[in-house]
């Protein structure tokens, strides 16, 4: 029997929020926001293979102390009395603390690849209770493509795919405390999600959507002011809409087609991260 039969192959997608509003602060101390997010090309690979202990690797050697993933495994392995391991290696592609997601696909991945090896057969709805558990945007990762999202993260309602759409990513490097930025965030800055509301059924109407806005922009860029930089070079170069994804810094610009995006990123400082990457219809894919 070929060793490797039995190890699985995840991607865990990116996400950008193509609108994100803050409706207001909840007893709990979370944000209740609207927003219409956006699963996207760029990646992170997993792979889960059967073993006794829990094992974790990772190609960023910061992320093998503390990270989704693990924390994932064991929420899943506590609540269902797993006695199996596994060995789980992560590739990170996706930036780290950029409003990407990357770390909350990585767990929504690890949730749905362990309830197949472990054969648990819980259903979506529970696998959302436990990611909604891991974090606000975990969810949305279990569904994936394009959706309208709403509570603290936790609601997911799926769109209609986007005909293909290409972005631009440029991030400058700061790695951003979402916690910190939701601190920040002043009273004045609440909306009450007419926006987002509007863009979501421009997409249920399949007409064009384009970047709308994004609540915590002003929060971030007083934060950390290489945020706000990275912003205003981007804005000054595309055509475009552009708009901060998520808590940030990642500053996301719309581009009409690939070789757009290579142009405007060929015009962006060196020392920022770039990645051109199209809209992406499908959840987490399992690649084995
Ligand atoms: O849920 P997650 O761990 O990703 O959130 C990180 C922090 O961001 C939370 O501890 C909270 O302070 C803030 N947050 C919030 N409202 C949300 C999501 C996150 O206040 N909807």
């Amino acid at each position: 029997m070929n060793a490797t039969a039995d190890i699985r192959l995840y991607q865990a997608h990116a996400k950008i929020n193509l609108s994100l509003e803050i409706v207001g602060r909840r007893p709990d101390g979370y944000h209740d926001l609207v927003s219409v997010m956006q699963e996207v090309s760029l990646f992170d690979s997993l792979s889960f293979e059967p073993a006794t202990e829990l094992e974790f690797s990772c190609s960023d050697p910061d992320l093998v102390g503390g990270n989704l993933v693990t924390q994932a495994a064991r929420l899943l392995a506590h609540r269902f009395g797993v006695t199996q391991g596994c060995c789980i290696q992560l590739h990170k592609r996706i930036p780290a603390g950029a409003g990407l997601g990357g770390g909350s696909s990585d767990a929504a991945a690890t949730l749905v690849a362990l309830n197949r090896l472990w054969d648990l057969q819980l259903p979506p709805s529970d696998l959302s209770v436990l990611a909604a558990e891991i974090g606000s945007d975990v969810p949305f990762f279990l569904t994936g493509g394009t959706a309208e999202v709403a509570g603290r993260g936790e609601y997911v309602c799926p769109l209609p795919s986007l005909p293909e759409t290409w972005y631009v990513l440029v991030n400058p490097g700061v790695h951003v405390s979402t916690r910190d930025v939701f601190a920040e965030l002043r009273p004045a800055e609440w909306s009450a999600g007419n926006a987002t509301r509007a863009l979501a059924e421009e997409i249920r109407d399949i007409r064009p959507a384009r970047l709308s806005v994004n609540g915590l922009s002003s929060a971030l860029f007083r934060l950390y002011p290489a945020a706000e930089e990275c912003f205003r070079r981007v804005s000054d170069q595309s055509q475009g809409r552009v708009m901060v994804s998520g808590s940030g810094p990642t500053v996301v610009a719309q581009v009409e087609s690939r070789r757009d995006g290579d142009r405007l990123a060929s015009l962006l400082p060196e020392s920022y991260w770039t990645a051109v990457v199209h809209n992406v219809a499908r959840g987490v894919g399992d690649s084995t």
